[in-house]
């Protein structure tokens, strides 16, 4: 049965360009989707750009545009662009500009204001632009806000309209209590937990409209705009339909996974889910058929890339545009680097040596050379051909070896599967290198404990069923990395005499079974698939 997959990225301001830190959570979202694509399910990945924002309109400002949608559609096409060029599978690309997104939000703020949770309220605050969020006294360093030091805070006074997110407190602990897996890695529930508790008020939910020139209008009152965040969350639920297209809605919702990094964790795991909760007690498009509000499955969140030891900055000048890296490496490599390098949900570094290092040591010298010497090696000794054997008879590995064969391959599979959808691809990965019995580490020791260039002239028969074990298990390794791999897992397909995009139509059970490789079928020259680097 085929089952919906829904995966959305932060929508991203277009203050900037794409760096190394948005590629990593595009990145993940398109391997989950390639994951789910794979084994059969009707699949979204969502992205798109957060354009209401007041520091899209100074950086407008600042890069000389004095019309701000030309600006804004500038850097939505270098957005889109970037992610093309890279390869990243979108299905969707939302602004929220776009009509459709304004549709929807009217629609959800009339539901909110219904249910009775937004009010008028004086307030004074301070403002940082830079999070496009007010800083309660308790989150300021020394008068500052601690992740923009730089910049100064805007002091805000002025009667705004107002979400009533604190009568939601008990329903969000509720939430947190009875699905452990709204928030992975776990870790993080601690955190949005004392939140809630101790922090989670009132939200102000709209600006002057004369202070802010973007934004959207409230409904029925121009003289206020929507606040940036109230809105942008809402991209989940309008690129999908949520007040155009009602059927598109009911398909796709709830997301099943919102990817997104941990400085947006509050307004993801708090503010987003209240605000629904609210919405939903007028608007019984938000229910399911048994009354329960349609609340996003889970949120899943990554640490932060600091570049050689130091936090990605404009002003330090230090943020890597993926479309600079391509020109040194494959994006397959730095996909790798990027997922295997970094325990998921925590923070790393970004450092050209480390990845120099495991393009030698886990590409050329593990992954490259199992393929080469498979293909080689059943090339030099079968007429250029697989070896033609039962390959039911190869399901085993021989005696007094280490390999675990077709069933462990199974349940490696299994392994990979659980791991990716907690968006662990770092240790989906360590597994298909290094897990005990049916690794590409364990197959490479099969080379060596069978030694199929001797096995061949003392028993051709065995060597036959060495060689097609491990084609075959290479097979298995090139599905298995391919959501995190693509283009590689493509090449490796072809090394082994098959149409990759004919693979792909076959269901995930089929192409999973072992005795996927024709015996006795043609093996094209083998080509070097990681070239070593010179220096
Ligand atoms: N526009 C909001 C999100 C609204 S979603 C309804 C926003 N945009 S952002 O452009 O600042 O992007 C933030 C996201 O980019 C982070 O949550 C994270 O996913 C990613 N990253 C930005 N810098 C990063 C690193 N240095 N490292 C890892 N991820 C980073 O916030």
């Amino acid at each position: 049965m085929s089952n919906k997959f829904y995966v959305t990225t932060p929508i991203y301001y277009v203050n900037d360009k794409p760096h190394i830190g948005s590629t990593y959570t595009t990145v993940i979202a398109d391997v989950l989707a390639r994951a789910h694509r794979l084994r059969g399910d009707k699949t979204l990945f969502l992205t798109g750009t957060d354009e209401n924002s007041q520091k899209n309109l100074e950086a407008a400002q600042k890069a000389g545009f004095d019309n701000l949608p030309a600006y804004l559609d500038s850097m939505a096409e270098i957005w889109q662009t970037t992610w093309k060029t890279l390869g990243l599978t979108y299905d969707d690309f939302i602004r929220t500009t776009e009509k459709r997104h304004h549709q929807g939000v009217e629609r959800f703020w009339r539901a909110v204001q219904k249910s009775g949770d937004i009010y008028k309220a004086e307030y004074e605050r301070d403002y940082c632009v830079g999070c496009e969020a007010f800083k309660t006294a308790h989150e300021l360093t020394d008068g500052r806000c601690p992740l923009h030091p730089n910049k100064d805070l805007e002091k805000v006074k002025e009667e705004n309209y107002f979400f009533r997110a604190s009568a939601y407190k008990d329903d969000l602990l509720k939430l947190y209590h009875e699905h452990p897996e709204f928030i992975e890695p776990k870790s993080r529930m601690n955190e949005i937990r004392s939140y809630v508790k101790e922090a989670f008020e009132d939200f102000s939910i709209s600006r002057e409209s004369g202070k802010l020139a973007c934004g959207i209008p409230v409904p029925d009152d121009d003289s206020q705009r929507i606040y940036v965040w109230f809105d942008a969350l809402l991209n989940y639920m309008t690129a999908v339909g949520y007040g155009t297209d009602d059927k598109l809605f009911k398909k796709w919702w709830p997301a099943d996974v919102h990817l997104i990094g941990k400085d947006i964790i509050k307004f993801h795991c708090a503010l987003w889910p209240a605000m629904i909760m609210s919405a939903a007690k007028s608007d019984p498009a938000l229910l399911d058929e048994t009354g329960a509000v349609l609340l996003p499955k889970s949120v899943h969140v990554n640490g932060f890339f600091t570049v050689d030891g130091q936090k990605i900055s404009k002003s330090l000048g230090n943020a890597i545009d993926p479309l600079d890296l391509i020109q040194e490496y494959p994006f397959d490599v730095i996909r790798y680097f990027i997922l295997r390098e970094i325990p998921y949900g925590e923070d790393g570094d970004f450092s050209k040596t480390r990845l120099a290092e495991r393009y030698n040591s886990d590409l050329a010298n593990t992954l490259g050379n199992l393929v080469n010497r498979a293909v080689a090696m059943s090339r030099k000794y079968f007429n250029g051909r697989v070896p033609d054997v039962k390959p039911e008879d190869a399901k085993t590995a021989l005696p007094d070896t280490e390999w675990g064969g077709a069933e462990c391959l199974e349940i490696l599979w299994q392994t990979v599967d659980r791991y990716l959808d907690a968006s662990r691809a770092d240790l989906a990965l360590e597994s298909i290198w290094s897990s005990n019995d049916c690794s590409l580490n364990s197959a490479n020791r099969y080379v060596e404990q069978t030694k199929p260039f001797k096995l061949v002239k003392e028993e051709p028969q065995k060597a036959a069923l060495v060689l097609y074990t491990l084609l075959e298990a290479c097979r298995h390794f090139a599905w298995m990395i391919s959501p995190m791999m693509p283009d590689i897992a493509r090449k490796i397909i072809l090394q082994l005499g098959q149409d990759p995009k004919k693979e792909e139509q076959k269901s995930a059970k089929d192409l999973r079974q072992w005795g996927g490789l024709a015996p006795d079928s043609e093996l094209p020259e083998p080509a070097i698939l990681f070239p070593r680097l010179t220096e």
